[in-house]
């Protein structure tokens, strides 16, 4: 089947299995590195993407679901002020990462910064949970991402999506 979609701003288009999953398309046929498959089953998230403008583990969608929709790797993240503003959050925070899966936890915290609705607390946890990352701490990472919500609320940063 031919897959269409736009992948980090550009349109793509290439011949799939239907069932081929996401995180295999873009790791094998685009070069996409920076996501990982791991657990290939939900559980891990390191291999979240942006699955039109939702956070996502790719591993879990099959190619044909991708038809027609925007998807956003760490790569297309990358250059979007939605990074700056968690980068930024983080490093405030003093919070390290040993590189092995701070794609997926950058991600996983732009999507709060992005989402329509101000995340409350409880939005906050649950989904720096899809991520499984070792090597940071809860309550630094936590905290970082809490204070970005309120700079945002507070107007100073500007949605990039
Ligand atoms: S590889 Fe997709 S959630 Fe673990
Ligand atoms: S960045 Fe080190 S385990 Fe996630």
């Amino acid at each position: 089947m031919t897959i269409d979609f736009i992948l980090n701003g550009e349109d793509v288009s290439l011949k799939a299995d239907p069932l081929e999953r996401l995180s295999d398309l873009l790791r094998e046929r685009f070069g996409l590195s920076s996501l990982m498959s791991d657990c290939l089953a939900g559980f891990c998230g390191k291999c979240v993407v942006y699955l039109d403008g939702r956070l996502v583990n790719s591993c879990l969608v099959p190619a044909f679901k991708v038809r027609g929709s925007e998807v956003v790797s760490f790569e297309g993240f990358k250059s979007t002020d939605t990074f700056d503003a968690v980068s930024r959050a983080f490093n405030d925070a003093g919070a390290e990462f040993c590189g092995f899966c701070d794609a997926a936890v950058f991600m996983a915290a732009g999507s709060l910064l992005d989402s329509a609705e101000r995340p409350g607390e409880d939005d906050i946890e649950e989904t720096m949970s899809t991520v499984y990352c070792r090597c940071s701490t809860p309550s630094i990472t936590l905290g970082a991402i809490r204070g970005a919500v309120e700079a945002k609320a507070g107007g100073k940063y500007d949605r990039a999506r």
